[in-house]
C-alpha cells in the first residue's frame, strides 16, 4: 500500500511506530518506575477504548507500521482484549505488526485472546526470577503469576521477549542466569538501563547499572559479537558466539539512539509525546472530543514539527532530578 503523506519529523525521521498506552494504572510499583503513592488519573481524562482506536487509525492512515499497546499495565484496562480485536484487524492492512508490553501479571488469562486478536509478539518485563527479589523489585508483584503467564504466552503461539532492567546491587547475578534461561525456553532478551523519569523514593544512581558493565559481566562468560541487526526500535544487539543466541542492549545513558528515532508515544489521556525524555507534545483528546476525528490528521502534522532531535539522559549525578516529571508509566515504555 502506497502512503502519499508520511509523518516525517523535522530532523527528516520518519515516524512509523507508535506505542499506545492504554491506562497509566499498574498493580506493581517497581522501585525504579513509580512510588507507592502513585497518584493516578480520573477517569473521565482516560480516553475510551474507541477513542484510542480512532487514534490508532489516524496513525495507520500516516504510513505508521506498528503499534505498541502499553501501559502502566495494559492487561489491567478493562476490555483490552477489544481494543487490540479492533486494532489488530488492520495488520497486514497497513499495519506490519501490533505488539504489547506487560508485566505478566494477568498474561495467563489473556495469552490466547492476545493471539487471537493478532498480536504475535509480547514483551514481558522481568527483573529477577527470585521470588524474593522479584518482590521487593516490584513491591506488589508476585513471580509465579508472571511465569505462568510466560508460559501460556509460548503456548498460545506468542513469541516472548524479555525485558530486563539492569540493577546494581539487586540483579547483576542474575544476568547469566538469566541469558541462559532464555536461551533454554526460546525467548529473546534485552537488558535496560534505568531512565530519569518521573520521581520514586530511591535515588536512581544509587541502582544504575550501566550495559557496558552487563556486557563485561556476560564477556567474562561467552563471547558476544556485535552486530549491526535492528528490529525497529530502540536496542542494539549482541550475538552469544557459542550458542548464536541475540541479546538486545537499550543504552539511553551509555549511547543516545536518538538520531534514528521512529516512534512517537501516546498517553492514556490522549498525550501525544514527540520522545519519551521531553516535554513536546500535541493535546488529541479534547480535539478528537470536539472535532472529530477528522481534526487528528492537522495535529500530527503539528506533531512532527515539534519532535525534538533527542533527550537529555544524564544519571551520573547523585540527587539530580528526573530528567522529565512523568513516569514511564505515564508516557508508555
Ligand atoms: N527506566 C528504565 N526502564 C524502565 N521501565 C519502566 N520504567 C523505567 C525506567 N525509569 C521498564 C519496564 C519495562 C519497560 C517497558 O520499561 O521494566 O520492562
Ligand atoms: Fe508497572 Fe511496569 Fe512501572 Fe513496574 S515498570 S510499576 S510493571 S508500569
Amino acid at each position: 500500500m502506497a502512503f502519499p503523506r508520511p509523518l516525517v519529523d523535522g530532523f527528516g525521521r520518519r515516524i512509523t511506530y507508535v506505542r499506545l498506552s492504554v491506562t497509566d494504572r499498574c498493580d506493581f510499583r517497581c522501585i525504579y518506575c513509580m512510588p507507592l503513592d502513585q497518584r493516578f488519573v480520573p477517569r473521565p481524562e482516560v480516553l475510551t477504548l474507541e477513542e484510542i482506536a480512532t487514534i490508532a487509525e489516524a496513525f495507520i492512515a500516516r504510513g505508521v507500521r506498528r503499534i505498541r499497546l502499553t501501559g502502566g499495565e495494559p492487561l489491567v484496562r478493562r476490555g483490552i482484549l477489544d481494543l487490540a480485536q479492533a486494532i489488530g484487524r488492520h495488520v497486514g492492512r497497513g499495519l506490519d505488526e501490533l505488539t504489547l508490553t506487560t508485566n505478566g501479571s494477568q498474561l495467563a488469562r489473556f495469552a490466547e485472546g492476545l493471539y487471537r486478536a493478532g498480536i504475535r509478539r509480547v514483551n514481558v518485563s522481568l527483573d529477577s526470577r527470585d521470588p524474593e527479589r522479584f518482590a521487593r523489585i516490584t513491591r506488589r508483584g508476585r513471580l509465579a503469576p508472571v511465569l505462568e503467564g510466560i508460559a501460556a504466552a509460548r503456548a498460545a503461539g506468542l513469541r516472548v521477549k524479555i525485558n530486563m532492567v539492569a540493577l546494581k546491587g539487586l540483579n547483576e547475578d542474575e544476568i547469566l542466569p538469566m541469558m541462559h534461561w532464555c536461551a533454554a525456553h526460546g525467548f529473546d532478551l534485552t537488558f535496560i538501563e534505568t531512565m530519569p523519569l518521573g520521581w520514586v523514593e530511591e535515588d536512581r544512581t544509587d541502582r544504575y547499572l550501566p550495559l557496558t558493565e552487563v556486557r563485561r559481566l556476560l564477556e567474562a562468560h561467552v563471547t558476544l559479537v556485535p552486530t549491526a541487526e535492528r528490529t525497529g526500535g530502540p536496542a542494539r544487539y549482541w550475538r552469544v558466539a557459542e550458542t548464536g543466541q541475540r541479546l538486545g542492549f537499550i543504552t539511553p545513558l551509555t549511547h543516545n539512539f536518538c538520531e534514528t528515532c521512529n516512534r512517537v508515544r501516546v498517553t492514556a489521556t490522549g498525550t501525544l509525546y514527540m520522545c519519551l525524555g521531553q516535554e513536546d507534545r500535541v493535546e488529541l483528546r479534547d480535539l478528537l472530543r470536539q472535532k472529530g476525528p477528522a481534526a487528528l490528521d492537522a495535529a500530527l502534522d503539528r506533531a512532527m514539527a515539534l519532535k525534538p532531535r533527542g533527550h537529555d539522559f544524564v544519571i551520573e549525578r547523585r540527587g539530580a532530578p528526573p530528567a522529565v516529571k512523568r513516569s514511564m508509566s505515564v508516557t508508555g515504555g
